[in-house]
């Protein structure tokens, strides 16, 4: 089998070594992908946006499968696309992209589906919003409508914080038409938990549950990011739980698409709170999460592209999707700045993957034959172990024999998981 992979980042890295263990691929094509993945995958320069090139591209070549995984090709209707072109395609249609492609549309989901969420109200006017946000308790959580590369959403703890946020977004136009409407939600409070979903529009297969470091810096400070390290299984996330999330959320939000006419097939991605009224959704991701991937999919005892293609074909129940039950833990160098502003073009020098370790590379460019730092996020050092203590021990310490001149990284990937293990 020929496969494409869309996308360039460290989950495509992680999705693309994952396929490669299948007997059933023989090539995978990454467009773009990165130059940390030449040993991996074949290099195509075709934007992840760019869709005519990449129908072009599918048909020339005979791929024979394509995998979309970020979210903006998905809400662009890349996977429309191919399917019209005859390739079989991993991810939602556009229509069903929207679930995050709009949070306005997510919201208005699960209030008529009665999925369990934060109370919210929508503006779609900078007065009115103002208005709102003069009597609406505080902090005041503040998203824009549409895709804002992860930052749309602003808790703002100050009613004069939240004012200059809706200006910034709604006149401004900081994230452009993404602002045009605002979600003002209600604070929630408790652990989050990432829970990927496998799913053909009707069966749905969790995956293994995980958790994400938005912010910086250690302890959960400093400005939100794409995500600074993750660790699976979660803790908080206990058998009881998955079995309220799955009756209460998955389950529903699935046949709610379906009986919208969106039926959702692919990976969907449940941000959930677990507030002590019990597990909310905070948001929805149509696709695979980064850095959430990188340590889920090491995890998958089962063949990726057998699941896959199964979501596309509608035969999801046929298939097994087994993880271990071992624990594994990412640790994402970036370069030092990182969200703000960062240097990159410095050489990279990686070390031998050890047995049960993966070195996903996120960005990273060739110069005069070198690998070099391309990006904010350069890699994740991840590990698979028997215990996450020692999950977290042997991805620190192949995080730390990675060198590049401004690498970063949080020191505390896990550190709460960690505690939060030992209570139960
Ligand atoms: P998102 O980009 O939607 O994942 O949101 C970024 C982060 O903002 C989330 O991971 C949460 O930590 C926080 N957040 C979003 N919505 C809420 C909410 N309603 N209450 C409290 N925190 C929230
Ligand atoms: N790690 C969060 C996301 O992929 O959106």
């Amino acid at each position: 089998m020929k496969l494409m992979v869309i996308g360039g980042g460290g989950r495509e890295h992680a999705i693309i070594r994952a396929l490669k263990k299948s007997p059933r691929v023989d090539t995978i094509y990454a467009l773009p992908g990165n130059a940390g993945m030449e040993g991996d995958a074949i290099l195509v320069p075709i934007g992840a946006k760019d869709i005519p090139a990449q129908v072009d591209f599918a048909k020339s070549h005979g791929i024979d499968f394509a995998v979309v995984a970020p979210d903006d090709p998905l809400v662009l209707g890349a996977v429309d696309a191919l399917t019209e072109a005859g390739i079989p395609c991993f991810g939602p249609k556009k229509n069903a992209a929207m679930i995050e492609g709009s949070k306005v549309f997510a919201k208005d989901l699960m209030a008529r589906h009665h999925i369990p969420t934060a109370a919210c109200r929508v503006f779609e006017t900078l007065p009115e919003a103002l208005a709102y946000a003069e009597t609406a308790p505080l902090p005041q959580v503040i998203k824009a409508d549409g895709l804002a590369l992860g930052k749309g959403v602003i808790i703002a703890e100050t009613r004069e914080d939240a004012k200059k946020a809706l200006h910034e977004m709604m006149a401004d136009k900081i994230f452009g038409e993404s602002g045009s409407k605002v979600v003002m939600e209600e604070f929630l409070t408790g652990p989050e938990v990432s829970v990927l979903a496998f799913t053909d529009g009707k069966t749905i297969r969790p995956m293994v549950s995980s958790m994400d470091h938005k912010r910086a810096h250690d302890g959960d400070t400093g400005l939100n990011t794409g995500g600074m390290g993750t660790v699976a299984p979660n803790p908080y996330y206990t058998p009881e739980i998955a079995k309220t999330c799955m009756e209460t959320i998955f389950r529903p939000t699935i046949d709610a698409m379906a009986k919208e006419g969106r039926p959702f097939a692919g990976c969907l991605y449940f941000g959930l709170m677990l507030t002590p009224q019990g597990p909310k959704v905070i948001e929805y991701n149509c696709r695979f999460g980064d850095p959430e991937t990188q340590v889920v999919l090491p995890l998958l005892e089962s063949d990726l592209f057998t699941i896959l293609e199964a979501c596309a074909k509608g035969t999801l129940d046929q298939v097994d999707v087994k993880f271990s039950d071992k624990h594994a833990c990412c640790v994402i160098l970036a370069s030092d700045g990182y969200p703000s502003h960062y240097e990159k073009g410095f050489p990279i020098t990686l070390p031998k993957e050890p047995e049960h370790g993966y070195i996903y590379i996120a960005g990273a460019a060739r110069k005069d034959g070198q690998l070099v730092t391309g990006g904010g996020r350069v890699l994740g050092a991840v590990a698979v172990a028997d215990t996450l203590q020692e999950a977290i021990d042997q991805a620190y310490a192949l995080a730390d024999s990675i060198q590049f001149e401004n690498a970063y990284c949080r020191r505390d990937i896990g550190k709460r998981a960690l505690a939060a293990g030992k209570e139960q």
